[in-house]
């Protein structure tokens, strides 16, 4: 059958059994490394994040709260700056003297979850973590280290499992590589 997204899809990048093996080891160590924490609290970067997140919870075994938090940057390119960032819709639990674990899909330049995390940091909670799915590693413009990363990629547009092409594609169990052909047609 043909689908919506074929048109757009190049390749795919990170298959849904491959995803789910390395959100499992993901969910495990966070797990491990939370075991002694009585007030864990998981931050979901609105929208990207929410798939992940749900996934990732169901190997969590530690008793946490989850809340959900929307930024958006504006102005990318080389004179972005954290002061681009804004927060669309903020968390409704307190995060002080919590153990906070940011929830991300994908750190680009990193300017988005370098603000997300000051503003966070400023609320003074016990720790405070991120974990994103997916690491562009080589497009950082600001000092910005994950704790847990699900997978390095290289500078390439990827849609599926949260993230978006144009709002659309978000429900797709696997990571696929944007065919840039087809969008500039
Ligand atoms: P940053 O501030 O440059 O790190 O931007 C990160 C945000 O850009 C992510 O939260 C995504 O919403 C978006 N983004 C970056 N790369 C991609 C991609 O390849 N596909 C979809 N969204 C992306
Ligand atoms: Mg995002």
């Amino acid at each position: 059958m043909e689908r919506a997204y074929h048109r757009f899809l190049k390749e795919v990048l990170i298959d849904e059994a491959t995803l789910q093996a390395r959100v499992e080891v993901l969910g495990k160590q966070i797990s491990l490394d939370y075991a002694d924490s009585s007030d864990l609290l998981l931050v979901c970067i609105l929208k990207g994040g929410v798939m992940f997140l749900t996934d990732l919870m169901r190997w969590i075994d530690v008793p946490h709260e989850i809340d959900f938090m929307a930024a958006k940057s504006y102005g990318h390119g080389v004179r972005a700056a954290s002061g681009n960032v804004r927060i669309e819709m903020d968390v409704t639990a307190p995060i002080a003297r919590r153990d906070v674990l940011v929830v991300e899909d994908i750190i680009d330049s990193g300017h988005t979850l370098h603000f997300v995390m000051q503003t966070l940091l400023a609320r003074q909670p016990r720790t405070l973590r991120l974990c994103t799915l997916l690491d562009k590693v080589s497009r950082r413009e600001v000092p910005l280290q994950s704790d847990y990363v699900g997978f390095e990629i290289e500078n390439k547009f990827v849609f599926g499992y949260g993230l978006d092409l144009d709002e659309r594609f978000r429900n797709l169990p696997f990571i696929g590589v944007v065919d840039e052909t087809v969008l500039s047609s």
